[in-house]
This record gives C-alpha cells, structure tokens and sequence, in this order.
C-alpha cells in the first residue's frame, strides 16, 4: 500500500504496456506523451477495419464501442454522455463553447495570469468584435489565481469566467473549484481549460462547477494526436447555438429550417477521424483501469523528485508555482540557449521541451521569464529515468 493509502501501481506492468519505452526516455506528457499498447491497437484496428470493409461499413461495425467513446469520456470528467462533444483538440472544444456564449457589449471576462495564448487571442477577437472588457484576476503569493480577488471584482456587469486550470508551463493548479464555487454563488458562467489536467488529475464537473470544460486527448490521457473533447453542463445544453454548424450537428428538417440536436453533439461536425476516437476512448479506459488517483500521486512524486534534483544543479532555478505544483516541471539554465539544452538533451537519450513566453504571455511579462524548459513525467518513468535526465542536464549546461 503507499502513504496515501492507494494500491501500489505496477509499473513495470505500465511500462511493458507502452511501446515508446526502451527508446528515448520520454518526459514530456505536458507536449504529447507515450500511448499505450490498447490505445495504439485501437487505432490502428479501426484503420485496418476501414482499410478492410470501407470508412462508413467500419464505422457502422463499431457503432457500439465508438457511442461507447462518450460514456468513456463523461465518466472521467463526472458528467452524462449527452454532455459530451467529441472534437479534434482542446482549442476548438473550447472555442465552440466561447463563441457560442452570447455575451452583451460591454461585459466584463475574467480571466487568470496564466491564461493560455490560444484561448487569449479568442478573447482578444471577441472583445474587438463585440466591445467586451477582458480582466485578469490577480494572482496571490504563490502564483494561484487569487479567488478572494476574484470574489470582488464580481458585479453584474461580469458576463463570464474563463480560466486554465493547469497552465502549459509553470507548473501550477490554478483553484479550480473554489473558483466554480464563486461562479456558482454569482451566476457567472464559467468556462475551464482542462487540458493539462485531462489524465494528470481527477476531475468532477459537477465539484468544480463549471459549465463548460474542454480538454485535449493526446497529452496526460496518452491518447492520439487530433483528439479533444468538450463538456457542457446539461443546463446549457437546449440554450448554446453553435457558431458553426452543419446537417449533424443540427439536422435539415425542413426547406426553411435546422433543429439543434439535444445534446452536446449539436458542436459536432458530420465527419469524424473514427480511429482516432476509438484510441481516445481506450485511452481513457486505459487511465481508468489504472486509477486516475494512483496516476496523480505517482506523476506528483517523479515531479516532485525531479524538482528537488534540478534545484541542487548549478545555474537552474526551478519556476514552479502555487501551493502544490504538479507534473509539469519548469526551470531555467542561466546563460544557456534553451533550443541548445533540449537538443543536447535529445542526444544524451532524454525528451524534454521548451515553452515560449508567447504561450503565457501575462504570466512570462509579469515574472520576466524567458523561454522555459519544460519536463513532465508520467506514469511510466522512473525514478531512475529523472535522475539520469538531471545527471544529463547538469552535464550538458
Ligand atoms: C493549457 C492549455 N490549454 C490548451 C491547449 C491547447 O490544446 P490543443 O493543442 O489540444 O488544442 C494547450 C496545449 O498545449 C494547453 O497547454
């Protein structure tokens, strides 16, 4: 049993289930992280199936388990199926539900230090669009987003909260639930960016309160590339037109007239990457098996051992921020080139990565921080494996 009362992982178990171990030693699940072996047969069985029979015959043939994608889905977010949209990536899940909200001129949308560049440009367009006012709440001590601050720049004129839970570097958790909880109290709807936190971390839409959550596939779920979906709280689900639409998401029925279908599917396209969704469901199965809890813990450990080893090496400074960063780990070599650093590390056997300021824009201003280099362990590393990176790191700087 370990200390936080979970069953033991076996890991060596995990490891032998993933078909990237044995080459480069793979430390950036925050970029796109190793599949397992049921994710990559899932894909490439539902390609062989479309190879054999013909893309509609083998979409038709797993109708079952691909409906069986959503219920997947809902089930590690806490939500129902029918609160479930499954798109190509975390942008476009988010921005489907952005540009869907009808926002009066004016409003006011608040929004976090470490708001990721995507979803800030889209906030940039429909503020120049439509006359909104885009706010950012302030972060307390420790880089959180600070939630008494948030609590008082409430008024009646605030049309909608829009924030990153687990930014793409930096290694915080923003609050997310505490922030719900404000939103809630005010009627504010609340939009959540879960994409580094799908896989990373236990998530419960209806706990955090948000109405809308988007989330990426290929990052801590290790599911494919090309895979995202988006939840909307069944509450919004009749009232959202789409911005976009087409005869799936919201069927011809008559010469003059559309009907929305009833469920989040109504942000769903007719065409789909079938292969890719049935590896994003045995992803998710996949984490589900294994116990989003137990992945959380052990991710926290490597992070956390990864932390202390990178704070003793000379010239890094770990930039990790809030009061229990995750599994994203974020530092700066002085006076070296950080594209220089990943490649002497790619030679040395080791993936790391680097993050442009552009990424977070509001935070890298307000902290001064140049490119970051970026490591995010998962499930399958080792211990081992975070030393020898630091020990090739210390070495190549
Ligand atoms: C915090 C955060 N939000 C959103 C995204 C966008 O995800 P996607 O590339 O799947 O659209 C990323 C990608 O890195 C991210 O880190």
């Amino acid at each position: 049993m370990a200390a936080d009362g979970t069953q033991e992982l076996d890991i060596a178990r995990i490891r032998a289930e993933t078909p990237g171990i044995g080459g480069p030693v793979h430390l950036l699940a925050c970029g796109s992280a190793l599949m397992p072996q049921p994710v990559v047969d899932a894909v490439i069985g539902h390609t062989r199936l479309e190879a054999e029979h013909g893309g509609y015959e083998a979409a038709a043939m797993q109708a079952e388990a691909l409906e069986a994608v959503y219920a997947s889905v809902a089930r590690l977010v806490g939500a129902q199926p029918r609160e479930i949209a499954l798109l190509e990536n975390a942008t476009v899940a988010w921005c489907h539900a952005f540009y869907a909200l009808p926002l009066r001129r004016g409003v006011r949308i608040l929004t976090c230090e470490a708001e990721y560049a995507a979803n800030y440009v889209a906030l940039l367009q429909r503020a120049k669009r439509e006359d909104l006012r885009i706010e950012v709440v302030p972060s307390d001590a420790s880089g959180a987003l600070d939630v008494a601050a948030l609590e008082a720049m409430i008024d009646g004129d605030v049309g909608l909260i829009a924030i990153t839970w687990v930014p793409t570097n930096g290694g915080l958790v923003n609050p997310a639930a505490a922030v719900g909880a404000v939103a809630r109290r005010h009627g504010v709807p609340y939009l959540l960016d879960a994409c580094q936190a799908a896989g990373q971390l236990p998530i419960d839409v209806g706990a955090i309160g948000c109405d809308f959550l988007s989330a990426t596939g290929r990052k801590f779920l290790r599911g494919p590339r090309g895979t995202g979906f988006l939840y909307v709280a069944g509450r919004w689900l009749e009232r959202l037109e789409p911005a976009m639409i087409d005869h799936f998401g919201a069927p011809w029925v008559a010469r003059d007239r559309y009907a929305l279908r009833p469920d989040a599917r109504r942000f769903e396209t007719w065409e789909n990457a079938y292969a890719l969704r049935a590896g994003l469901g045995a992803a998710v199965d996949y984490a589900e098996a294994i116990g989003i809890v137990r992945i959380a813990a052990r991710i926290g450990q490597l992070a956390e051992r990864c932390r202390a080893l990178l704070a003793a090496v000379p010239g890094v400074t770990v930039r990790d921020l809030g009061p229990a960063p995750c599994g994203i780990v974020s530092f700066t070599v002085e006076g070296a080139e950080p594209a220089a650093v990943v490649a002497r590390m790619a030679e040395a056997g080791f993936v790391i990565g680097a993050s442009d300021p552009a990424s977070t824009r509001l935070d890298s201003e307000r902290r001064g921080l140049p490119v970051m280099l970026r490591i995010a362990p998962h499930v399958y590393n080792t211990e081992d494996e975070i030393a020898g990176a630091v020990a090739a790191l210390a070495r190549s700087i």
